[in-house]
């Protein structure tokens, strides 16, 4: 991912797939004209890196030259056609090939035509390396197209934001997703999860998906998902993974513009970790980190026995069963440690002390993301 000015972006197009592209609109492009010289025409800025990488593939003589227009503003294109560099040779009876970088609406091929209306060339052929069809709303032949793309926004490859992005050999599209901070929280029980999360909640305008809450609030609800999870449950089946997954996603979109999200409870399995990265790389988002309260056993028996002479919990007041949950916790979880460790998302936040100290503990992890 790389940042532009205020926008972030995502990698779409590598140096690889553009290079074959343009050596295919390159062996097209030749094989049609034959032996005419044609003189390729760029049209400035975004063209001057397309422009090169063709012409130093073209396998016979040719003349290139450029002309210079502006129609982009920020991230839209405008009506307004500026011609900055006009046409400063004679073409009468020469084949043009126009080389764009990118074709959107088509008002600055539109205004490449107005050009060449009276320039009496032999013939007009327009090439562009990226094309949006969804975008394009005039009538002229496009002769030769590199590669069709979705209406969004790119940079990269001689395509700018606002001045940025020019130089980088790949192409990068906008994420329809602005930036969010993902968090998985990870604990044993008695590590103080909860009261963590309502404070990382508060800090960072975070929204808080405890997986537990969300099958009770289906289920109560009577949605579908819920009662298609409620299905597996009565007949002391696991609910499989895409049925949670489908909760959560309903959870995220019900969020779309929020900062982040914490997850809590979820994933368990690396299946599930795997699910989870998978729904958030479809919202263009991802899961930045995975971060768990380490707490020593001992600390925690000690505080869940004392949670448990006042919460009545029946599972708070017997030590071997603490134990046991705490065990099991080491168990379950060793192998999403692994998952985010092996992605650089690991992030033990020691949770002995006091709450405040904690809390700034995992400010520090969270800052850093
Ligand atoms: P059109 O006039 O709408 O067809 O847009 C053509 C010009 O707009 C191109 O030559 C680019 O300079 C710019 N443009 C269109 N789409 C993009 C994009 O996705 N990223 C960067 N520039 C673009
Ligand atoms: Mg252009």
């Amino acid at each position: 991912m790389i940042k532009l000015h205020d926008l972030y972006f995502k990698p779409f197009i590598s140096e690889q797939e553009i290079d074959t592209a343009v050596q295919k609109m390159v062996d097209g492009i030749a094989d049609d004209l034959g032996d005419e010289v044609p003189v390729f025409i760029g049209i400035l800025n975004g063209s001057f890196m397309l422009v090169s990488d063709f012409v130093k593939k073209y396998p016979k003589p040719c003349e290139v030259t450029f002309i210079k227009l502006a129609s982009y503003e920020g991230v839209k294109s405008t009506e307004d056609i500026q011609r900055l560099i006009g046409l400063t040779q004679d073409l009468t009876g020469r084949t043009v090939v126009i080389l764009e970088d990118i074709i959107d609406s088509g008002n600055t091929l539109e205004e490449v035509h107005r050009i060449f209306e009276n320039e009496n060339v032999k013939q007009l052929i327009i090439a562009t390396l990226f094309y949006k069809p969804e975008a394009y709303n005039k009538d002229f032949k496009l002769h030769y197209v590199g590669m069709e793309i979705p209406n969004k926004f790119i940079v990269g490859y001689g395509l700018d934001y606002n001045g940025l992005g020019r130089d980088l050999p790949d192409v990068y599209q906008l994420k329809t997703t602005q930036h969010m901070t993902n968090i998985v929280l990870f604990g044993p029980p008695g590590a103080g999860k909860g009261t963590q999360a309502n404070f990382l909640k508060e800090k960072y305008d975070l929204i808080h998906i405890s997986t537990g809450d969300v099958f009770r609030f289906n289920i109560k609800n009577e949605t579908a998902l819920g009662m298609l999870a409620k299905s597996f449950m009565d007949k002391g089946e696991l609910v499989p993974d895409q049925v949670t997954i489908d909760m959560l996603n309903k959870e995220v979109e019900k969020n779309a513009g929020a900062n982040g999200f914490i997850f809590d409870g979820f994933p368990r399995t690396n299946a599930q970790a795997k699910a989870l990265d998978a729904l958030m790389e479809d919202k263009d988002s991802q899961i930045d980190a995975m971060v768990a309260l380490e707490v020593d056993d001992e600390v925690l028996v000690e505080r869940l026995l004392k949670r448990g002479e006042t919460s009545g919990r029946t599972d708070d007041a017997d030590e071997s069963i603490i134990r046991n949950r705490i065990k099991q916790y080491y168990t379950k979880t060793a192998v999403l440690k692994d998952y985010y460790t092996d992605q650089n998302k690991y992030f033990g936040v020691d949770g002995v002390g006091s709450v405040e100290d904690i809390t700034v503990r995992l400010s520090t992890v969270i800052d850093k993301l």
